[in-house]
C-alpha cells in the first residue's frame, strides 16, 4: 500500500497546510456504551449510590455486578473494584503482607503511580530498565541484589511484560508479581488476560484509559486468601457479607481482619464500568485492525516502525500508539516529531511520560511521613543508569487510543504526516 503525501511541502507547524483538514475531526473519547446511560439512571433513582448504603428494596449493586462481570472478563476468581487504579496497586501490594521498608521493582519507564504506590504501601520502589523492544520489565532487568519482595510488571503503551519469564525468576525466590494492567485491558499473552498471569492484577479506569468510567479501578486474583483481605483493604475494614442483607443493612460487613481504609468505587462509576465493559472488545477490533494497518504503512517510511508486542502476547491492547524512529533526522527531536504531526493531523502527538529517574512527580522526601523510605530510595538510585528506557524515551511518540478508532483514511493520514515531517 503506498501512501500520499499531499501537495504543500511546508510543514504545518512551520505556516504550511496542515496534511489533514481541520475540518476533519477525530474520533472522540470517551464513547459512552449504548446501555451506560440506563444504569447511570438506574443508580440516580435506586437510592443507592454508594457501596455502604444500605438495602434499598431489591436494588441490586453495580458496584458486585462489575466484580463479577470483570472478573469472568479477566478470567480470575475473584475482583475488588477500588476508586483509582493507583488504590488497585495502593491495596494489592499491601495485600502480600510485606514489611515496612522491603523493596519493589518497577520499570523507570511508566506512570508514576507504578512507584508511588509502593511508598504508600510503606515499601521501597526500585527503579529497573526495561526491554528495549517491549518497553516492558524483563527477566533480565530484574535487580535481585537489593532482595525484591515483590515486582510490578507493567504492560506498557500496547506490549504486556513477558510474566511467565518473570515468574520463572522470582517464583522460587518468594517475590510477587503485581501486574500493572492500568494499560492493557484485554491484552492476552498466549491467550491468558493481562493480570491473570501473576500473583495480583491492577487496573484503573481512569478517562483515558480503553475501559474507563472517569475514575475507578480493580484488583483481580485467583488467591483465594487475598481476596477477603483485598476487600477490607479497600473498604475500611469490612468485605462482603455472606448471603443477603437484611432490609436496611449494607452489603458489608465489619470483619475486621485488617487495617483499611476507603478506596471504595462510587455506584456511578460502576454503573459506567458495567456497560463500557460490554462495549471493551468491539473497540479492540477497530484499533487493533487501524495498528495492523498502520503497522504495514510505515514499513514504507525507512526506520520508522509501530513498536510491536512479543510473539507470545496473542492481542493487543493498544493504550497508547507507540511510533518508533530508529534514527531522528538531524536537528530533530522527538519532540520535535511529535509536535510537527499533531500540527498536521490536528491530534495530539507526545513523547512518552518522563521516565521515573528523573520524574518531577517522584519526589518522597517532600513528604514527612515518607521520609525513612525516601532516605532508603535516594541511596539505592544514586548511580543507576537506565540505557534503553533512555533510548526509547528519546526515539518515541505516541498517540492516545482514539487515534485508532476511526477508519483507514485516518492510518494514511498519519502515516502521510510521518512521511511529510521526517522528509524534511
Ligand atoms: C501504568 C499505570 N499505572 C497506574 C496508573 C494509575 O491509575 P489511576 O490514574 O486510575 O490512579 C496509571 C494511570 O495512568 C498507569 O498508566
Amino acid at each position: 500500500m503506498t501512501t500520499s503525501i499531499r501537495t504543500d511541502r511546508r510543514l504545518a507547524v512551520d505556516g504550511g497546510r496542515p496534511l489533514r483538514p481541520p475540518d476533519r475531526p477525530w474520533p472522540r473519547w470517551p464513547v459512552p456504551a449504548p446501555d451506560a446511560e440506563r444504569n447511570l439512571a438506574a443508580v440516580l433513582h435506586g437510592g443507592r449510590w454508594a457501596i455502604s448504603s444500605p438495602t434499598c428494596g431489591d436494588t441490586p449493586l453495580f458496584e458486585r455486578r462489575f466484580a463479577a462481570d470483570f472478573a469472568r472478563y479477566v478470567g480470575t476468581r475473584h475482583c475488588v473494584p477500588v476508586d483509582h487504579g493507583s488504590s488497585a496497586l495502593v491495596v494489592a501490594l499491601e495485600s502480600l503482607g510485606l514489611d515496612f521498608g522491603d523493596t519493589v521493582l518497577v520499570p523507570a519507564l511508566t506512570w508514576t503511580a507504578s512507584a508511588t504506590a509502593a511508598l504508600r504501601a510503606g515499601l521501597v520502589p526500585v527503579l529497573v530498565d526495561v526491554d528495549a523492544d517491549t518497553g516492558c520489565i524483563g527477566p533480565d532487568d530484574l535487580d535481585l541484589s537489593v532482595d525484591p519482595r515483590a515486582v510490578v510488571a507493567v504492560h506498557w503503551a500496547s506490549n504486556m511484560a513477558d510474566i511467565p519469564a518473570l515468574d520463572a525468576v522470582t517464583a522460587t525466590r518468594n517475590i510477587s508479581i503485581v501486574e500493572d494492567c492500568a494499560q492493557a485491558h484485554g491484552a492476552t499473552w498466549q491467550g491468558r488476560q493481562a493480570g491473570s498471569l501473576g500473583r495480583i492484577g491492577c487496573f484503573s479506569f481512569q478517562h483515558g484509559k480503553v475501559l474507563t468510567c472517569g475514575e475507578g479501578g480493580a484488583v483481580v486474583t485467583d488467591d483465594d486468601s487475598l481476596a477477603p483481605v483485598l476487600q477490607e483493604l479497600r473498604a475500611d475494614s469490612r468485605r462482603y457479607r455472606d448471603g443477603r442483607p437484611a432490609p436496611g443493612e449494607l452489603d458489608l460487613e465489619e470483619s475486621a481482619g485488617i487495617q483499611g481504609a476507603n478506596f471504595c468505587l462510587s455506584e456511578f462509576s460502576a454503573a459506567v464500568a458495567c456497560a463500557q465493559l460490554g462495549f471493551l472488545d468491539e473497540q479492540h477490533t477497530v484499533r487493533n485492525r487501524n495498528y495492523a494497518l498502520l503497522t504495514e504503512l510505515v514499513a514504507d517510511l525507512d526506520g520508522v516502525r509501530l513498536l510491536q508486542p512479543a510473539p507470545a502476547q496473542t492481542r493487543i491492547s493498544i493504550y497508547e500508539g507507540t511510533i518508533v524512529v530508529d534514527e531522528l533526522p538531524a536537528g530533530m527531536s522527538n519532540a520535535d516529531l511529535a509536535t510537527a504531526l499533531t500540527a498536521e493531523l490536528g491530534k495530539r502527538f507526545y513523547v512518552t511520560d518522563e521516565p521515573l529517574h528523573r520524574s518531577p512527580l517522584l519526589q518522597p522526601w517532600t513528604k514527612p511521613l515518607l521520609a525513612p523510605l525516601a532516605e532508603r530510595f535516594s541511596e539505592i538510585h544514586r548511580d543507576r543508569a537506565y540505557p534503553k528506557t533512555e533510548w526509547l524515551a528519546a526515539h518515541t511518540v505516541q498517540t492516545h487510543h482514539s487515534t485508532f478508532l476511526g477508519d483507514e483514511r485516518d492510518m494514511h493520514d498519519v502515516a502521510g504526516a510521518l512521511g511529510k515531517v521526517l522528509a524534511r
